[in-house]
């Protein structure tokens, strides 16, 4: 808590619908007597001997039994980072090596233990982030199962780190064991109301993996905007951007997004949000949303997806199939939240439809027979999804392995307790919106909720089912 009141947020998540703001506090300078590691790690000892720390000497190495080596790119380029991070620009400090100087600690092992060690792979809900990390004279060693573990360990190793009063590096004797306790520790960010830069983006993921962030929920699409440049249908950036050219996001864009991401052990969940917040899909599909009408009229405004006809399924089918190949994580979020039925109502086509369906005058009924046949579009491409809690609650069938996430304020526990009950796995996102923020210090209270503070009878048993519960510690 002390590093936070001592240093300004220097990211925001931006987003007035789904964003949820968490940690993006970072501070790298380093202090005696603080104990400034963030998050806190689950056993941390540390004692008042202190070795210095020569950027000339220090060298970051794998153990002899590291069953991960020089040809593992992401740890190389991981070790290249947090010795920036530590020690600032390498070059500087090519000169200064020539001059040995005094250095306690010579070298950090890092050792992977795990006989695949998924250099090359992503990480995953079921990912182990473990690591055990002892720093003492003349070698601290590093050790996790995999690199994601091992990123986590650098993370903290570099936050430990401090100049004393001549300024020279210095670190403690230290012993820590750490592993988180949520699978999925989240930020949204909203590309379609305000276009992020590709910067921006990577910068928020630097961020991200400072605070131990792995999952980048990427609200790409949104009524306001379609940035996503789509090989199946490019008209939909094309005319649906609020620039074809400089506001949208290229295939090597988001290959860009997902590699960087990768390197710094975090996944990439892209949101297309159907049927409701489709508006920028509209300018450049044809048919795709509903025609509302004012009397016996169309009105020339358009409203959610149009459910009642074949040809929006044959063009999600295609969409998502799509969506399936570019974005590796095994989770895509298929939105289904706030869905205004006033349009639907008021065309004469879907009334009928809603007929002869039976459905009589419940438009939460025309909502779950959309939803229900995109899920089983989406299943098809053998992707997992998520959706919003609306979805849940107007009783659509889920996969088992289906996501629900949580983003309503009013009666959050009694929601998390239904879901959970159900047998699902939920991500709360509802105490963190960054509107929330109204003035001064009332972001304190982002930090005192306790995401599992509701009735434990009612949730998974298994204890490694609860911790992909929710979302940060
Ligand atoms: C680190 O060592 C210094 C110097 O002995 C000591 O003053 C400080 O309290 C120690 N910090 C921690 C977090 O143990
Ligand atoms: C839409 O598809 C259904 C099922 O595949 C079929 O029975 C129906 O005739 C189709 N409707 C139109 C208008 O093509
Ligand atoms: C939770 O489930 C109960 C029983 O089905 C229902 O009455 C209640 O409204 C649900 N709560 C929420 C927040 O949806």
């Amino acid at each position: 808590m002390y590093f936070l009141l001592k240093f300004a947020p220097l990211f925001l998540a931006v987003s007035v619908c789904h964003g949820w703001l968490f940690g993006d506090f970072v501070g790298k300078q380093k202090e005696l007597d603080e104990i400034s590691l963030w998050p806190l790690p689950q056993k941390f000892q540390s004692s008042a001997v202190a070795f210095k720390l020569s950027p000339a000497r220090f060298q970051i190495v794998y153990a002899k039994e590291s069953s991960a080596g020089p040809s593992c790119s992401l740890l190389e380029n991981a070790f290249r980072r947090y010795f920036e991070y530590m020690f600032g620009d390498l070059k500087k400090h090519e000169k200064s090596r020539k001059k040995a100087s005094d250095s306690d600690l010579v070298e950090l092992k890092v050792w992977i233990t795990a006989a695949d060690p998924e250099c090359d792979g992503y990480p995953s809900l079921q990912t182990d982030e473990s690591y055990e990390l002892t720093v003492d004279a003349p070698s601290a060693v590093l050790k996790a199962a995999n690199v994601w573990g091992a990123l986590r360990g650098l993370e903290t190793f570099s936050q430990l780190v401090y100049e004393d009063d001549y300024g020279v590096n210095n670190i403690n004797k230290t012993d820590i064991s750490d592993f988180p306790r949520f699978a999925h520790r989240g930020i949204l960010l909203d590309s379609s109301r305000h276009f992020l830069p590709l910067k921006v983006i990577l910068a928020n993921l630097e961020a991200m993996a400072m605070n131990k962030f792995n999952v980048f929920h990427w609200h790409i699409v949104d009524d306001p905007s379609f940035p996503y440049i789509s090989r199946t249908f490019p008209e939909l950036s094309q005319k649906g951007a609020y620039h074809p050219f400089t506001h949208v996001y290229t295939p090597s864009d988001v290959k860009m997004v997902i590699e960087f991401a990768r390197m710094r052990g975090i996944r990439v969940i892209p949101e297309f949000d159907t049927p409701g917040h489709t508006q920028s899909w509209g300018n450049g599909i044809k048919d795709l949303l509903t025609p509302c009408y004012s009397g016996s009229t169309p009105s020339g405004t358009f409203g959610p997806v149009n459910p009642i006809l074949n040809s929006s399924y044959e063009f999600m089918a295609q969409f998502f199939k799509e969506i399936s190949t570019v974005f590796p994580d095994a989770y895509i979020h298929l939105g289904g939240d706030e869905v205004d039925f006033s349009c639907w109502k008021s065309n004469p086509d879907v009334r009928k439809f809603m007929e002869q369906q039976g459905f009589g005058t419940d438009y939460s009924k025309l909502e779950s027979f959309y939803i229900q046949r995109l899920l089983d579009i989406v299943a098809a491409t053998k992707k997992g999804y998520m959706v919003w809690q609306e979805v849940f609650d107007n009783g659509v069938k889920l996969k088992d392995d289906t996501v629900v996430e949580v983003w309503m304020g009013n009666k959050m526990e009694e929601e998390l307790q239904n879901v959970t009950g159900a047998g699902f796995t939920t991500i709360l996102s509802a105490p963190w919106y960054l509107d929330y923020i109204s003035y001064g210090q009332d972001w304190q209270r982002y930090y005192k909720v306790e995401p599992l503070s509701f009735p434990a009878e009612s949730r998974h048993k298994d204890p490694c089912v609860e911790r992909t519960a929710a979302v940060p510690r």
